[in-house]
């Protein structure tokens, strides 16, 4: 997809504050840390629209991000991040399970997932969580560049049995360094956008 504007829009703490547009919406889930932000600039074909960080937990609200004025990526703070006390943990939760469960214009989300390690009990969680509220999910399998392409097979396989995918889901070997996968992953953004 040739991405010809892409805006930031806002970092929003409460629902009043999410976007009126009605474009259809792709949330960003994942574990802190695990390239969500990376994603959404590699996608876009910039450096640091999305706040990137080595020290997870960076993204804490959420934020929108408008695409050729067609739809928007929500992303997400990042689950499974220790350092942050149980009340915080909470109201993230809070924030982000009420986004998901009634946006209207939401029309799935992109599990961001690290190829190198079999899915966490976390990222089991989630995935589990989304499906049972039959929002559809495309599992971006991240950092490929991190491992030798050999090896992305037998990574592909540990993902999807971890997570046991729903035939009905995608599943993508993506790289935010370099931009492997972006094709692929955006054919499947626009067939969730159009649903
Ligand atoms: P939070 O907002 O804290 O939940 O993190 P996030 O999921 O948005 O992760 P972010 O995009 O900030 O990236 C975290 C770190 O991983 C940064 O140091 C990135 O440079 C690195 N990173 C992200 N994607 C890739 C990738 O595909 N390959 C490599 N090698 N590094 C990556
Ligand atoms: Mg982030």
């Amino acid at each position: 997809m040739k991405v010809t504007k892409a805006e930031f829009v806002i970092s929003a703490v409460h629902p009043g504050q999410y976007p009126k547009d009605a474009l259809p919406e792709i949330a960003l889930a994942g574990r802190s840390n695990v390239g969500k932000s990376s994603l959404i600039n590699r996608l876009i074909h910039r450096k640091n629209l999305a706040r990137t960080s080595s020290k997870p937990g960076k993204t804490q609200t959420i934020n929108f991000y408008r695409i050729n004025g067609e739809l928007f990526f929500a992303d997400m703070p990042g689950y499974g991040f220790a350092k942050v006390s149980k009340s915080v943990r909470a109201a993230w939760g809070r924030m982000v399970e009420g986004y998901l469960t009634t946006r209207d214009m939401l029309k799935g989300a992109i599990q961001v997932i690290d190829l190198r390690h079999p899915p966490t009990r976390d990222d089991v969680a989630m995935y589990e969580w989304l499906t049972y509220h039959q929002i559809p999910v495309i599992v971006a399998a991240t950092k490929a560049d991190k491992i030798s392409r050999g090896r992305w097979p037998k990574h592909l396989k540990q993902v999807r049995e971890g997570l046991d995918i729903d035939p009905g889901d995608s599943l993508v070997l993506f790289s935010a360094d370099t931009g492997q996968g972006k094709e692929e992953l955006w054919t499947a953004i626009r067939r969730l956008a159009k649903s």
